[in-house]
């Protein structure tokens, strides 16, 4: 049996309980939250056989660990579960500085020599339309890519879709993360950029390859409170600075060019995340909002009369089967922390390019 066990015991979580909490082999041995009350209510709900306050403890008590806490703790909890041997799915982003990221890829490096598995918990990569895109694209399927489209875009600052931007899941997404030293990050780190748009990058280079450059535009308004049209700027004592729409223009290696959009002003959409990929013989498209198990692609011949074919296709296994069949049989899946320290590079950029007024800027390495 693995045994398992979640830090972090909010919104996010619950997915993670549910979906791992299913497969064959895997013991739900402990869940952690800095609120008792909150891990005590998860552990009953899903069925853990403890609850407990301090990391140490849950370590002691698994094999594998799932990090589901807000952003700013995922690089220290990160590194602390590799250095006790375990098992470790991050939530994304995986860090909030690329210095951290740079660590943790090192220390992830290391523990995969170790024997040790690392995930990065990229959502979208659970869809059986982009596990597909991806494999015909690497067949060749659409020749050359030349142009790649990809959005995502959420509503909960303009609509109360998921509740109020004032409730503490997402006031902490509002602010911009900090340095050691109390200094905002960056002006593009933090926000939607890094929330979701890590997702969306990973969904874009995932099927085009990577980019060595790019250009990224990141702006930040007051939040405006739906129901009295107040504008804020502070709130409850946060400073409401996080960037929330932005676009990345991606020079992608192979000569093509991707554009990358997120945003959480996009009323009508609480969650959208789609996708074109265009060659020269051919191109896919993925929409998630209509399916997950769908795609539709205009190749070969049919693409000279614009002819769009749909595929149904069946569900592929999740991040979290992914997880514990990495561990049960020691083969390392897609996608490991070193993919989530790859797009943390990319956020780096974006950063470093929204402070050159948009700059083109290049992709920095991990220096593994
Ligand atoms: N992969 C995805 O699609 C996806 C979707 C939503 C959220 N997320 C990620 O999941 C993470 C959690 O998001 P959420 O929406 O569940 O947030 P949340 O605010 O609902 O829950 C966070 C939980 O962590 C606990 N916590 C805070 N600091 C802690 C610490 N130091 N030690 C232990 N527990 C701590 C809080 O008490 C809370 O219960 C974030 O990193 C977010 O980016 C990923």
């Amino acid at each position: 049996m693995i045994r398992y066990g979640i830090i972090g015991t909010g919104g996010m979580a619950s997915g993670h309980a549910e979906r791992t909490g299913k497969i064959e082999g895997v013991e739900m041995a402990a869940c952690c939250d800095i609120d008792a009350e909150r891990s005590a209510a998860f552990a009953e709900k899903h069925g853990f056989a403890a609850s407990v306050t301090a990391y140490e403890d849950l370590l002691e008590r698994c094999d594998a660990v799932a990090i589901v806490t807000p952003d700013k703790f995922h690089a220290p909890l990160t590194l602390q579960g590799l250095a006790a041997g375990k098992h470790v799915m991050c939530e994304k982003p995986l860090t909030t500085t690329f210095a951290d990221a740079k660590e943790v890829a090192s220390a992830a490096r290391k523990a995969h020599d170790a024997g040790q598995v690392t995930f990065i918990n990229f959502t979208y990569r659970n869809s059986a339309a982009w596990q597909e895109a991806r494999r015909m694209i690497a067949d060749g399927a659409i020749g050359e890519v030349r142009h790649a489209t990809g959005r995502y875009l959420q509503a909960w600052l303009a609509a109360k879709v998921w509740g109020s931007w004032t409730q503490e899941q997402w006031l902490w997404r509002c602010e911009t993360p900090k340095n050691p030293d109390g200094t905002p990050v960056g002006p593009a780190a933090g926000g939607v950029l890094a929330d979701v748009g890590c997702h969306i990058l990973d969904f874009i280079t995932g099927l085009t390859g990577p980019a060595s450059s790019l250009r990224c535009t990141a702006k930040s308004f007051p939040n405006v409170d739906p129901d009295t049209g107040e504008r804020h700027t502070t709130y409850q004592g946060r400073t409401l600075d996080a960037n929330s729409s932005v676009s990345v223009e991606l020079d992608l290696d192979g000569g093509g060019l991707a554009l990358a959009q997120a945003t959480r002003w996009a009323s009508g959409h609480p969650n959208q995340v789609a996708l074109g990929v265009y060659g020269t013989e051919g191109a896919i498209e993925i929409d998630l909002e209509d399916s997950w198990t769908k795609l539709r692609h205009c190749l070969g011949e049919a693409r000279h009369r614009s002819g769009w074919t749909a595929v149904d296709l069946a569900k592929t296994p999740t991040n979290y089967d992914r997880f514990i069949a990495s561990i049960a049989t020691g083969e390392q899946d897609q996608a490991d922390i070193l993919r989530g320290a790859k797009i943390q590079a990319y956020l780096e950029a974006c950063d470093l390019s929204v402070q050159a007024d948009g700059a083109r800027t290049p992709v920095p390495s991990l220096g593994l």
